[in-house]
């Protein structure tokens, strides 16, 4: 039998923790025939300790074959300790009359300090998502306050707008969502993102020419994928959380098990790529093999595309400068 992975959840007692944990616990996300010990970690507050023990109940009532621990925790020194891989969604939220800035001033402490516990007592290998939003922002910052860990190994989940944008293009060409092949959502979790059908496919046939309505992609796609977790919160009352915790499944599972050539959209600290500034924790298509993504090189950025790329990347400088002098310790 393999030996157990350590998996730490972050906002454990949360809306998307409520619908992640099981899944992990049942083998979708690293795997059928891998053993799994779960890190659970909430806030110290006596309420989120004790509604993390209510859902850990419901963890041993499922009796997971593949479920080799458990473990509640209110320190990230101990959350994190020796664990494989980390998935960090929990995250200030915005209160009421809160301005942006101090969401970001928030949550970078609270990422800042996970980055630092990852640093001192993670796996020298753990592969960290960072669910928790501003995503791509909270995910530099514990990046950058894990100095001894591969900048590698932060990422950010623009999962869900790659799937999102999946479901809108299969629905307008009437295609099954399981044969596009080659989707790309670049830039920030956030309006801003830029979901990209250029490149996709449908055996081999381009979803472009079979949709043919730039006015589509323009006036309903975008936007449509752009404001789908407002349009969520409007519907349901709730934010998103069964399908980002599906997001952050399929996250992990291509970065633990590969994507056999297919391309899917990772949230990365950027390599200078299609000029998007080095360390920038940006959305990119990839491909993975062997625990390793790499990004799809050579695809050409048309005008409008660069205007949608150089937009969110504003966007990210912007978040970037706003949490600067948090990072200078
Ligand atoms: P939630 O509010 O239901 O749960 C968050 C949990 O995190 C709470 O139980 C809270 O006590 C806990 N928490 C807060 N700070 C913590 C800390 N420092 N350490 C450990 N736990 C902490 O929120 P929900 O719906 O589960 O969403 C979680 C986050 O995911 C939010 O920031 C949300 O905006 C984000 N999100 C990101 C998406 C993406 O595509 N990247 C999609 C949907 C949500």
């Amino acid at each position: 039998a393999k030996t157990p992975l350590r998996v730490a959840v972050t906002g454990a007692a949360g809306q998307i923790g409520y619908s992640l944990l099981f899944r992990i616990a049942n083998g979708d996300m690293l795997g059928k025939d891998q053993p799994v010990i779960l890190q659970l970690l909430e806030i110290a507050d006596e309420k989120a300790q004790k509604a993390l023990k209510g859902v850990m109940m419901e963890i041993d009532d499922c009796a997971f074959p593949l479920l080799a621990g458990m473990t509640a925790h209110a320190d990230p020194m101990t959350a994190f300790k020796d664990a494989d891989y980390a998935l960090l969604v929990g995250a200030r939220p915005r209160g009421p009359g809160m301005e942006r800035k101090d969401l970001l001033e928030a949550n970078a402490q609270i990422f800042t300090v996970q980055g630092k516990a990852l640093d001192a007592v993670a796996s020298r290998n753990v592969k960290v998502l960072v669910v928790g939003n501003p995503a791509n922002t909270n995910a530099y910052i514990a990046m950058k306050s894990a100095p001894s860990l591969p900048a590698k190994n932060f990422t950010a989940m623009l999962r869900l707008d790659h799937n999102r944008a999946l479901s809108q293009v299969a629905a307008k060409s009437g295609k099954p969502v399981a044969s596009i092949e080659k989707m790309a959502v670049w830039g920030n979790h956030s309006p801003t993102m830029y979901a990209d059908y250029r490149f996709a496919t449908v055996d081999g046939q381009s979803v472009k020419d079979m949709i043919n309505d730039d006015a589509w992609n323009r006036d309903t796609f975008l936007p449509t994928v752009g404001k789908r977790g407002a349009a969520i919160i409007e519907a349901r009352g709730l934010s998103s959380a069964a399908s980002a915790a599906n997001a952050a499944i399929d996250h992990m599972h291509d970065w633990h098990v590969g994507t056999n050539g297919k391309w899917t959209t990772m949230g990365i600290p950027s390599d200078g790529s299609y000029g998007i500034p080095k360390d920038t924790m940006f959305g990119f298509p990839v491909t993975v093999e062997n625990g390793e993504y790499t990004i799809v090189q050579g695809l050409p950025i048309d005008e409008f595309s660069q205007e949608r790329i150089n937009l969110t990347l504003k966007e990210l400088t912007e978040e970037r400068e706003g949490v600067a002098h948090l990072l200078k310790a």
